[in-house]
């Protein structure tokens, strides 16, 4: 362990040499919208902390409908994109679920994305919760979220974030999580994710 300011970065390795890997799983299909900004820096904060991070971009990496048939073992989906979300979910030491608010909810290609997953990919693993909307309102994102991600048996984390336009600078065409409150918030839900998932490996 090393430590950087108040925050302690893990090291430690699996097997083939790599640090724990964190999925950030991201519901909008707008690429230079707020819930993209606010997952790239989850991504860099995940990074901060010691682990792997992947931004799973639904917009860039969509996904087919999700197919009940392979509901009890998605693993084995026909389609290779689904099967490769499924192991990358499988692979992963906790998840970070980001969306915008729709009517009240969070995004359809999230519920899609969710339900092409199984609880094998979320057993016991920790899940740090992320919206953004106009308002803080979007906190129905969360509220919402975490109902689905109890079905799924996964350990969501009380910490969460809910952004508004206001937490973000625009920097070169593309939108900044900005606002130091905002990025504290950010920190605190991947120290407990990153805390969770330290202890289930
Ligand atoms: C289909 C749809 C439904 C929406 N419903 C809501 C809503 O219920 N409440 C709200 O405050 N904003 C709503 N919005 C606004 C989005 O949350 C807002 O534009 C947000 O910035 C989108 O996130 P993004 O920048 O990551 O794309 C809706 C937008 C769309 C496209």
């Amino acid at each position: 362990m090393t430590m950087i300011g108040e925050s302690t970065v893990r090291t430690d390795r699996d097997p083939a040499g790599q640090p724990p890997g964190v999925l950030v799983l991201c519901g909008s299909t707008r690429a230079d919208g707020y819930t993209h900004a606010l997952c790239q820096a989850a991504r860099l904060a995940v990074e901060c902390a010691g682990f792997r991070a992947l931004v799973w971009d639904l917009g860039e990496r969509p996904l087919p409908p999700a197919d009940p048939a392979y509901h009890r073992d998605p693993s084995q989906h026909p389609d290779p994109v689904t099967r490769e979300l499924v192991m990358l979910a499988r692979e992963s030491a906790g998840f970070l679920i980001a969306s915008p608010i729709y009517h009240s909810s969070f995004s359809g290609v999230l519920k899609n994305a969710l339900d092409s997953l199984s609880m094998t990919e979320f057993r016991g693993k920790p899940v740090g919760l992320m919206a953004h909307g106009h308002h803080l309102s979007a906190v129905q994102v969360c509220d919402q979220l975490r109902i689905v991600m109890r079905s799924l048996y996964a350990l969501t984390v009380p910490e969460q974030i809910v952004t508004v336009p206001a937490d973000y600078r625009k920097v070169a065409d593309r939108q900044v999580l900005a606002d130091q409150i905002a990025v504290a918030r950010l920190a605190s839900v991947v120290t407990a994710v990153t805390g969770l998932a330290v202890r289930a490996s």
